[in-house]
């Protein structure tokens, strides 16, 4: 991106794919280095020294966790166990656009439930859409891209109204007060995903993990790749976990960031429980602000390719406070523009 827009490289800011604005932690970058010497051993099977630090973590026993390449694994490996032929998953969109991608591969059919205007979960209508062919519900809390999170509550309403499996992808809860992990102990169909992409800012190592019921360990562990974490991944991953003043940072920084960007940009932003804020651009096109911030070195999302999302809707990662200020000004300017 920045050799074809002619930057260099530190010149970009990139605020489209909700990683730490913070970089690596430094704690981390030397734990990876002490070890780096170890790569030609293969990583231990299934990773039990990280899957016992996340077992801490989230305080559930370690026969309740899974891990894989990433949440985007966790996620491929719950739909090729649940997913046969012609299985439906139940979408309530706009949200992530991978649960339609791997309900696909595996030959289901993806059902679309459309958000309300505020884009809160139907539940009603969400429930009255299960049929016999249901076998997954995916409920994104806070919502990519929107920001918005799911109560205990109407989470708890699904999850007892329904016999299929409800996942539940929390890739941001670290930036919310709000997790329905606890409700993992209580229903046998509920899982609850996550990463050390956003918060943990390892998205280059592809760290993912899931909270999941007794009965699924020993069915994931079927089709579970024995090598799914990397040996970096897993080291990096366990020394994150310990990193709590990187953690601290990072969340605080994408708190008081995503008020700023909510106060400051003059275009409607809708609130965020994430690392993102989402504004409505109209009456401009998402692709032309895109397109307009990309000529100051600035990267968004156009959210125009997620299903169900229209064409005015961007998607900003909360970045450093400098960043934060360059996007509103150059997005302000757009607007600005736009009202002569
Ligand atoms: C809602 C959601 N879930 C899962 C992921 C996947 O994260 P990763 O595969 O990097 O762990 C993302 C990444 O953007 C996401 O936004």
């Amino acid at each position: 991106m920045a050799r074809k827009l002619n930057f260099n490289q530190d010149e970009l800011v990139k605020l489209s794919s909700n990683e730490s604005p913070l970089g690596l932690s430094s704690k981390v970058a030397d734990v990876i280095v002490k070890h780096l010497k170890e790569l030609h051993i293969y990583p231990e099977v299934c990773s039990p020294d990280l899957r016992e630090a996340i077992s801490k973590y989230v305080g559930y026993p370690v026969n309740n966790i899974v891990i894989g390449n990433g949440g985007d694994g966790v996620l491929d490996t719950i739909v090729r166990l649940f997913i046969d032929k012609g299985d439906q998953t139940i979408i309530p969109t706009p949200t992530f656009s991978f649960y339609e991608l791997i309900t696909r591969i595996s030959n289901g059919v993806p059902k679309f439930l459309s958000r309300d205007k505020d884009f809160t979960v139907p539940v009603d209508r969400l429930i009255d859409s299960v049929s016999d062919r249901t076998k997954i519900i995916f409920l994104c809390t806070p919502n990519n891209p929107s920001g918005n999170i799911m109560s205990e509550e109407e989470v708890r309403m699904v999850v007892e109204s329904v016999n299929c499996i409800v996942v539940c992808d929390e890739a941001y809860v670290e930036f919310t007060d709000s997790s329905v992990s606890p409700l993992v102990k209580k229903y046998d169909n509920l899982i609850v995903t996550r990463t050390f992409s956003k918060a943990f800012g390892l998205a280059g190592l592809r760290i993912g993990y899931a909270i999941i019921p007794d009965w699924i360990f020993g069915e994931y562990m079927k089709v579970n790749q024995p090598f799914g974490v990397n040996q970096m991944g897993v080291i990096a991953g366990i020394a994150a976990l310990k990193d709590e003043e990187y953690l601290n940072q990072t969340v605080i920084l994408a708190r008081e960031g995503r008020v700023f960007l909510m106060s400051n940009i003059s275009f409607k932003v809708f609130p965020s429980q994430a690392n993102f804020v989402l504004v409505d651009v109209s009456p401009l096109k998402s692709k032309e602000v895109v397109s307009g911030l990309l000529e100051d070195g600035i990267i968004v999302r156009d959210c125009s390719s997620f299903r169900g999302a229209g064409d005015s809707l961007i998607r900003i990662t909360v970045g450093t406070p400098e960043q934060n200020k360059k996007v509103v000004c150059a997005l302000n300017r757009i607007n600005k523009k736009n009202q002569r």
